[in-house]
């Protein structure tokens, strides 16, 4: 693997402390033409800026694990006040938006993601003051504020389940999914043999109301019951309510997982290659979620979503839905027929490939980013390959050649026609860094599924902003919610600012290409020298005739491509370099681009 050289400060020597400097200088300089490129854009504004109706298009977003960001009152704990505070930072890397995973009051079992109050803040992370002054001063930088939306189920806390629990004739008795037990041979069992995405059954039994209840997820973590109206109504009022507050969007968690099919009937167990079910991490027969996962009643629930957020006056509410689908198909219905479901279904498919696949399968990656051009029918795909339920990007490295993949997948993040989303910590290459022992663990899952399943821990760790103690996340000698990785003294924002070809120089310069450059920005996209076993490669045309390629060696040896672009109706054979890699070189045409070991080449055709 390759490591980045571990900086010593007391032990340069002169010549190299002279060299620091120039180092040092350089950077500087590199740093203010990037600060005043990222500005002068700021003030032209891009075209998304200039529609306020479209912001989202062609965005960048940036996800924020709010307990792990930045701690600003020395508890181990990221907070909103912390976020507030970093907002400079994030502007320079030239996001358009957050989304925060969730920051309500919860007993934090799933850490946020089981809600026990939708319209409040968890005094962990603040207060609603804090956010309101999060929103106004993201707004001045022009980035906005994506909240993220739990409607399938609660925190077995909420009010409104400890009322259904409470009795059968309560006035939310049929707020969630109660159903009596299924009785064999005397026993009951539960209704049938769905599964929980966390392990085990999908039914807990309640010994007050002598019913199972379903839960996708934890126990704790109840399913409401979309087929009332009164539920529905009840969240829309959630979704009013942060939309007063400014909110600028919402990703709908689980959004697929709405509805399950009434007859309440087996799923179909999913056959390994012997014949027999296969068994999944927790022990458990693996079932095909048929019945459980995107029914055709979710899309009512978008359109009426869609409604509430279009009443808003003043500024687009952006809808994002986390839609793990697996065919294109699937994943174009989510737009609606008539463009009024979800703005940015997640693709998925780009970024969390089945098992399997690796980098080295080129034309696996080319079909399904090519699909996403042509099979969703012009609407604009919304590309992730990181986020905080998956191990972080380094999941793709298996040779020595650690940075320069994850330069790669930056590539096709924000070089592609997409709205390009990532995860904290992405831009310095923070990797995953899972507990290596069972009694460290806190995401639950973790806990049951030790050792196959470690949880998610792993890509949640605290934000690496600077080789102090707690790498700046907490002060100094704070015991942190989840450990700091060592890797900090080296990844981290301060040393990275200083190192010319840092990952967050990559970041940075190929964030600000997508916003300014008018191909890289909206133009269209077209998949090039499509035979090749080795080398992604493709084309971004403007309406304005600018032609942009570029090309990303998704191997670990050099290779060398040319194109011709005659058949796309560009003449121009010349080409000036944007972007590149060390190891690429600086071509004058685009009859031979060299390309290092995952070398990535971004020129303008001339
Ligand atoms: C989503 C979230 C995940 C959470 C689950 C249950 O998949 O991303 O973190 O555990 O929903 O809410």
């Amino acid at each position: 693997m390759q490591e980045r050289p571990k900086r010593n400060a007391i032990s340069l020597g002169v010549n190299n402390k002279m060299k620091a400097a120039a180092r040092g200088l350089s950077c500087v300089v590199v740093a203010l033409v990037l600060l005043s490129a990222i500005s002068c854009a700021r003030q032209d504004a891009t075209p998304a800026q200039q529609n306020p109706n479209n912001w989202w298009k062609n965005a960048v977003i940036y996800e924020i694990y709010p307990r792990s960001f930045q701690d600003s009152n020395a508890d181990g704990i990221g907070d909103l006040n912390g976020i507030t505070s970093r907002l400079d930072y994030l502007q320079g890397l030239g996001i358009d938006a957050i989304w925060l995973t969730p920051i309500y009051p919860s007993p934090q079992v799933d850490f946020g993601y089981d809600i026990s109050d939708y319209d409040n803040i968890d005094p962990q992370y603040g207060t609603l003051a804090d956010f309101d002054r999060l929103v106004a001063e993201a707004k001045k930088r022009n980035i906005g504020v994506i909240m993220d939306l739990v409607l399938n189920h609660t925190s077995d806390k909420h009010p409104w389940f400890k009322e259904s629990a409470s009795s059968r004739t309560n006035s939310k008795a049929d707020w969630y999914m109660w159903r009596d037990p299924k009785m064999v041979d005397g026993h009951r069992e539960p209704p049938n043999n769905w599964l929980s995405v966390f392990g085990h059954s999908a039914w807990q039994w309640d010994p007050v109301r002598q019913q199972y209840y379903y839960h996708r997820f934890y126990i704790q973590q109840p399913d409401l019951n979309w087929s009332n109206p009164e539920v529905r109504k009840a969240m829309y009022d959630v979704e009013r309510f942060w939309i007063q507050h400014g909110a600028a969007g919402f990703r709908l968690d689980a959004i697929t997982a709405l509805f399950e099919d009434p007859s309440d009937t087996d799923e179909p167990y999913v056959l390994g290659p012997d014949g027999k079910p296969k068994i999944n991490v927790y022990g458990d027969k693996e079932v095909d979620s048929s019945k459980t996962d995107n029914l055709p009643e979710v899309h009512d629930v978008l359109r009426e979503l869609r409604q509430v957020a279009d009443q808003t006056q003043g500024h687009k509410v952006v809808l994002i839905g986390e839609t793990y689908l697996r065919s294109v198909d699937d994943l174009r219905k989510m737009y609606g027929p008539h463009d009024d479901e979800l703005d940015l279904p997640m693709d998925m498919q780009v970024g969390f490939p089945p098992y399997g696949v690796t980098l080295a399968s080129v034309d696996w990656f080319r079909q399904r980013i090519n699909e996403a051009e042509t099979g969703i029918g012009g609407e604009m795909p919304l590309f992730v390959f990181d986020n905080h339920d998956n191990p972080r990007w380094d999941r793709w490295v298996t040779s020595d050649h650690k940075d320069d993949v994850g330069r790669v997948i930056a590539t096709v993040l924000f070089a592609s026609r997409d709205t390009a989303m990532m995860y904290y910590g992405d831009e310095i290459g923070m990797a995953t860094t899972p507990p290596t022992r069972k009694e460290d663990v806190k995401d639950p899952i973790g806990i049951t599924g030790w050792p196959k399943q470690k949880g998610r821990d792993g890509e949640r760790t605290p934000m690496q902003w600077n080789d102090g103690a707690d790498a700046g996340f907490s002060p100094a000698g704070v015991k942190t919610w989840l450990p700091i990785p060592p890797s900090y003294s080296t990844i981290n924002v301060t040393s990275e600012q200083n190192e010319q070809d840092s990952m967050l120089h990559w970041y940075q310069q190929i964030i600000a290409l997508k916003k300014q450059d008018p191909a890289l920005h909206d133009g269209a996209e077209t998949m090039l020298n499509t035979g090749d076993g080795h080398v992604l490669s493709w084309l971004r045309k403007s309406d304005n005739g600018e032609a942009v390629v570029v090309a990303c060696n998704f191997s670990d040896q050099p290779q060398t491509v040319s194109f011709d672009l005659s058949g796309q109706g560009i003449h121009g054979t010349n080409v000036k370099t944007l972007m590149k890699t060390p190891g690429a070189t600086d071509p004058a045409s685009l009859g031979s681009i060299q390309l290092g070991a995952f070398g990535v080449y971004i020129g303008q055709v001339q």
